[in-house]
């Protein structure tokens, strides 16, 4: 089926941080820029058509040289992790897939960055 994009910018999604469109490429009308600490998020609210595994597309730029690492939760409850490697340049936007599992209707997907330099910054969500 074709998927659905979520963009960071639009409510229910929630970023802890800035809502910038500094950096060229994003989709929409801009991206999550979150606050560079342990704890900031990029928060999205997903429709699943039944529960079971879903595959998540993230779309991130990272212009630092740095990986960035973070969890994932669903509905609050640990999913996976993540590492959102340097795309070389804040331009420079790439996908990355996660694989999570969900329930049937409204899941709560959230990103956290387990470093002080936060995420990189995210330009949508599809599922
Ligand atoms: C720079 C960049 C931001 C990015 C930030 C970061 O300030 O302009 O878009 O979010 O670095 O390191 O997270």
């Amino acid at each position: 089926a074709a998927s659905t994009r979520y963009e960071a910018e639009n409510s229910p999604a929630v970023c802890t941080g800035t809502i910038d469109s500094d950096w060229a490429g994003y989709s929409g009308s801009g991206f999550c820029n979150g606050t560079n600490a342990v704890g900031a998020y990029a928060q999205f609210t997903v429709n699943a058509p039944a529960s079971g595994t879903a595959t998540l597309t993230v779309r991130f730029a990272n212009g630092t040289t740095t990986a960035r690492p973070a969890d994932v939760t669903v509905n609050g409850s640990a999913a996976t992790s993540a590492s959102f490697e340097s795309t070389s340049t804040w331009e420079s936007w790439t996908t990355k897939t996660l694989t999570v599992p969900v329930s049937s209707g409204s899941n709560t997907i959230r990103i956290s960055p387990t470093s002080s330099a936060g995420l990189p910054n995210i330009d949508y969500l599809a599922v």
